[in-house]
Formats: structure tokens, C-alpha cells, sequence
């Protein structure tokens, strides 16, 4: 669905119901948090890391998409949501990069083979809008 823009062209249409993104600064220590974090469940522990071992560079992607579409974009609520989304990728880009710094490499978990190859494609991947 979209809607006729005051300068000409189309725009997509935004849902009002949702708030805007506010890029909330929060930290995590992670120092002293043992390698099995779910209580008793290794197995759940390191499904979930593997989400943690993807998203730091899936998170920068998102970013990377958004920030080539945005010399596209006109409309101006947009563009400011892309502000909010971004800052809110990077902190959880960071989140997600402490557990395998702070919990994954101090137990010696070498998670590289996966994130190296990720970190490549990522890049030159990018997204489909030109650039
Ligand atoms: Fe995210």
C-alpha cells in the first residue's frame, strides 16, 4: 500500500500505531556469566549462541540496507525512523558481539570459521538498491 507524496512519487505507508524507534544505550556485562547461560541446558545455551554468532554482522547488514535506500527515500518520517532503526542495530550489534567476545572466546570458543565468512559476505553482499 502506498500513498501520494506532497513533491510527487509514491511512498509506503507507515503503520501511526507503532511508537517511534528510540535507540536505547544499554550495555551488558557478560564477564562473569558462565559458558551454559540457560540454567542446566547446554544444548538451548548454544542453539541460541548461534543466533549470537550471526547477528553481529546480520545486524550490520541491516544497517548497510537502509543506509543504501535512503538517498531513495523522501519521505521525511521515514528517514527519521531509519535514524532510531540504525542507532537500535548497532546497540544490538554490539549485544551480540559481547557474548562471543566475553563469554564464547574466555572459554575458548573460536567462532571466526563462521563470523570471518559472514563479515565477507555481508559486505559484498550489500543490498539490492544501487548505490
Ligand atoms: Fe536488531
Amino acid at each position: 500500500m502506498t500513498r501520494p507524496l506532497a513533491h510527487g512519487g509514491r511512498a509506503s505507508e507507515i503503520d501511526e500505531r507503532h511508537p517511534p524507534i528510540r535507540t536505547r544505550r544499554v550495555s551488558f556485562d557478560w564477564e562473569s556469566t558462565p559458558l551454559h547461560w540457560v540454567p542446566g541446558d547446554p544444548v538451548a545455551t548454544h542453539i541460541i549462541n548461534a543466533f549470537h554468532i550471526v547477528l553481529p554482522e546480520g545486524e550490520k547488514w541491516f544497517i548497510q540496507c537502509v543506509k543504501d535506500a535512503r538517498p531513495h527515500l523522501k519521505d521525511e518520517r521515514l528517514l527519521e525512523e531509519i535514524k532510531g532503526f540504525i542507532g537500535q542495530e548497532m546497540v544490538h550489534s554490539r549485544s551480540h558481539q559481547g557474548v562471543l567476545d566475553q563469554i564464547l572466546e574466555r572459554n575458548g570458543i573460536d567462532v571466526s570459521r563462521i563470523t570471518a565468512p559472514a563479515a565477507r559476505a555481508t559486505r559484498t553482499g550489500r543490498s539490492r538498491w544501487p548505490s
